[in-house]
């Protein structure tokens, strides 16, 4: 039985200390002119700013207890050295083992996985020549220009938020992503597309889920008849398919046969691990789209990146550690200030799936109400993670930050420099961008009284509906620019803050059964829409209205422009 966590003295304290506490970042500040510098850290290139937090001295010090009584340090050095720490599928975790250096090893059931990698990385740089060398022949003898990657969840978000921060290191093909089940997506991202020149990578660990495998027989079809329209294959020829498909299809999966049962040369296909979890894989050859278009230095820039938070994770001490701080304070706020959700806030556009990439790896690691063992938790668990670049953001949902009733911690994020090379006007551009930056966290901190709104000469009667109340808190993260290696360095925080609070849950953030049950019901529902009537007689009442519904509606004649 996993030992409650809200029947510990550090979590006693800390609920003693919730109940009186009454944040004052401007007194603290005043009071304290140390604060800010004593609660900055730095991890790798990442200088993170931890003093607009509603924290005291007293209450990190119980935060760190707390994680030493949940176990973090063996915890952590069950996940780094391989044991089996998601139960409930009785896997190891060894994401951090995708970005080891080749000169390390690490022995797990006999087999040293860093070597099996490093193996892996060579035949990934290998292909990733190839291609981006236009060695790579499609069909009819010319050089791919496109990556298609088709994948969902883990599958999907890692790589697409990867390409579009590094876009100013793209100098390979450019890529697409196809993830959603609404052949829409397909439609869009195929559009005006030559087949003969695009690859398409079909990413799934499992190689059974819907969305991918539906996609990836459509974007087949789409290549064939593409290809036959020119005359260039038999649509009629199971081998013309085949050779053509082996020449625009490659697969990123652990489930080699189904690989090959798709019509893909095993050659030509890229493994992942039991060990890898799909939202932890965007370090493995999930990431293959992203090393097309950057290339391998970028790439194993990338992955240094995330080896550095890696080693400060497990090599620092708590007091300095800063994904174990932010994974407490995340805790502080879920726990015991009563917080919901949490805001990530990049104040760089290449960030922008940056929040969504965001939601799979925290969301579905930490949205779970059973321990380990499979004790139900006595306390709230995984919080909503959401955000929106800035500064966008600020004109769209700021103003609840400000002088909402709600307490939402926010990570900031802010790169000193611009993503791209850009003018002297576009630098001038950027340094206005960050003195938002920099005013948001500020105001959101302090606010604005009632007398400093008065000395504004404001009229009276304004006064309430002016007065920001301040004391909301935010984590600043400053690093000097989106190179690979930062974002890296900025994908390990998250991943090891989820790790940090997932511990002091005690639950197991790498399973997602939760997600398979509406899975399982759409197989269900599906013959039901295709016009079984003993399928849809065993849905539920609102379900089998729904469908007569949707049925009766799709039969009437279009009155729209729908094309
Ligand atoms: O959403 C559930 C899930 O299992 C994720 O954990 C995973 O990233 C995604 O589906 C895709 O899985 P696969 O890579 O096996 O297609």
């Amino acid at each position: 039985m996993t030992p409650a966590v809200d029947d510990t003295q550090p979590w006693n304290a800390l609920t003693l200390l919730a109940k009186d506490f009454k944040p004052d970042l401007a007194t603290w500040f005043a009071t304290d002119p140390a604060r800010a510098e004593r609660w900055t850290f730095s991890a790798g290139d990442l200088v993170v700013d931890l003093s607009k937090n509603l924290i005291t001295d007293e209450i990190v010090g119980k935060l760190i207890e707390l994680a030493d009584t949940a176990g973090l340090a063996d915890h952590r050095q069950a996940m780094f050295s391989g044991q089996p720490i998601n139960g409930t599928e009785n896997r190891a975790v060894l994401h951090t083992a995708l970005r080891a250096p080749a000169a390390s090893s690490l022995i797990v059931d006999g087999v040293d996985v860093i070597a099996q990698v490093h193996q892996e990385l060579a035949k990934m740089y290998d292909f990733a020549n190839q291609v981006r060398g236009g060695k790579w022949l499609g069909f009819d003898g010319q050089p791919i220009k496109t990556v298609v990657n088709i994948g969902i969840g883990g599958s999907d978000l890692g790589p697409v938020m990867v390409y579009e921060a590094l876009q100013a290191y793209v100098d390979g093909p450019s890529v697409r992503f196809i993830s959603n089940l609404d052949p829409s997506d397909l439609w869009l991202q195929t559009r005006g597309l030559d087949p003969a020149t695009t690859l398409f990578i079909v990413s799934s660990k499992t190689f059974t889920t819907a969305e991918t495998m539906t996609n990836a027989s459509q974007a087949r079809r789409w290549l064939i008849n593409s290809l036959a329209s020119r005359g260039l294959v038999d649509p009629a020829s199971d081998q013309a398919i085949r050779e053509a498909t082996a020449k625009h299809f490659v697969a990123v999966s652990n489930n080699l046969q189904s690989v090959s049962d798709f019509g893909i040369d095993v050659a030509n296909s890229f493994r992942l691990w039991d060990w890898v979890g799909g939202r932890y894989s965007v370090s493995s050859a999930v990431g293959l789209s992203c090393l097309l278009a950057v290339g391998q230095a970028n790439w194993q820039a990338f992955l240094a990146g995330l080896h550095t938070i890696d080693q400060h994770f497990q090599n620092t001490a708590a007091v300095q550690n800063l994904p174990l701080l932010m994974g407490l304070l995340n805790i502080w706020y879920t726990n015991f200030l009563g917080a919901a959700s949490h805001a990530v806030l990049p104040y760089q556009q290449a960030l922008h799936r940056f929040p969504a990439y965001l939601q799979q790896l925290t969301m579905e690691s930490n949205g779970k109400s059973v321990h380990d063992d499979g004790s139900p938790v006595n306390t709230d668990t995984g919080e909503i993670f959401w955000g929106e670049v800035g500064t966008n953001s600020q004109h769209a949902f700021f103003q609840l930050l400000h002088q909402g009733t709600r307490l939402i911690p926010a990570d900031f994020i802010g790169l000193a420099k611009p993503a791209d090379q850009v003018t002297e006007a576009g630098l001038a551009a950027h340094e206005l961008y960050l003195s938002n930056f920099f005013a948001q966290t500020a105001a959101l901190a302090f606010g604005r009284t009632a007398d400093q709104v008065r000395a504004e000469g404001r009229p009276e009667e304004l006064i309430p509906a002016l007065v920001c109340p301040g004391n909301r808190p935010t984590t600043t993260i400053l690093a000097p620019a989106l190179t690979p290696s930062v974002l890296g360095q900025l994908v390990a925080l998250y991943e090891h803050i989820t790790f940090t609070q997932g511990v002091i849950w005690g639950i197991n953030s790498f399973d997602q059964w939760g997600v398979e049950l509406g899975k399982q019901l759409a197989t269900q529902i599906a013959p039901a829409l295709a016009g079984d009537q003993a399928s849809l007689a065993v849905q539920d009442a609102s379900t089998q209205s729904l469908i007569t519904t949707y049925k009766r509606i799709k039969a009437e004649p279009t009155t729209s422009n729908l094309r």
